[in-house]
């Protein structure tokens, strides 16, 4: 007799293997930096925008572009209020908004990161051990993944123009399910407008505002502020 299951429960094991798998190959990743030397390896190099070009050439659609500048990391950050709570980081990469949320006075303890890239994720727990980092995709994070912490800010440095419009929704949805009512969410794009569709903006009810343009990075980038109305 075949055995006929609904595609929804048929996919979920896929999905928990892929979530298993990434968590593994972090690990293998963090004790191949530790034998080479440990954070302090991390803080020598490779050079930031070598190693993003690297992850870039492995994988230029989960990757997205270029490693952002500090003007454009200090700009990103710039509203976020560091005693409002932990801040949750989407597609932090080799850590420039990290630093820059740190240099703003968020605790390190207070952050949350989360990074597909199993490589990128392990340098990250090693860079900032207090912070809690999640070698998963955004869309697939779960509130028991984030141990109770409740952000009030969200910054994304997540390519969402290489995303089709499901996993943007998906990943939207996830984030503002995890925050404090009135949290926002601050993304960044090379491009003329929102890098998300207006269809999924109405669907969702949220709003967007250009904050910012930044000609002093390369490329020079817009980063907006994404609320729920
Ligand atoms: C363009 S890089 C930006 C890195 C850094 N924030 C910056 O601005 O330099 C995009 C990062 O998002 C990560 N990423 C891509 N898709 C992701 C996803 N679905 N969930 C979590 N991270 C993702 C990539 O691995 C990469 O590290």
């Amino acid at each position: 007799m075949k055995l006929k299951l609904k595609p929804a429960i048929a996919r979920r094991p896929r999905a928990m293997m892929g979530k298993l798998a990434s968590a593994v190959r972090s690990k293998i990743e963090m004790e191949k930096i530790r034998r080479r030397g440990g954070p302090a390896r991390i803080r020598k190099g490779p050079p930031e925008a070598l190693l993003g070009l690297r992850r870039f050439v492995a994988n230029p659609r989960q990757f997205g572009g270029f490693v952002s500048g500090p003007a454009l990391a200090a700009t990103i950050t710039r509203e976020i209020d560091p005693a409002a709570g932990p801040v949750l980081e989407l597609g932090p990469g080799t850590g420039v908004f990290t630093r820059a949320l740190l240099a703003r006075g968020v605790p390190e303890h207070n952050l949350i990161l989360v990074e597909a890239d199993p490589m990128l994720a392990a340098r990250l727990r090693l860079a900032f051990p207090q912070a809690l980092v999640l070698a998963c995709k955004a869309g697939s994070a779960t509130p028991e993944m984030l141990g109770g912490l409740r952000p009030a800010a969200v910054v994304s440095g997540l390519p969402l123009l290489n995303f089709p419009g499901r996993e943007v929704e998906r990943i939207l949805a996830a984030a503002f399910s995890f925050c404090t009512a009135d949290a926002a969410i601050y993304q960044f794009t090379y491009g003329p407008k929102c890098p998300v569709r207006e269809e999924i903006m109405a669907r969702m009810e949220l709003s967007a505002q250009r904050t910012a343009r930044v000609w002093r990075n390369v490329p020079p980038a817009s980063v907006y502020r994404i609320t729920r109305d």
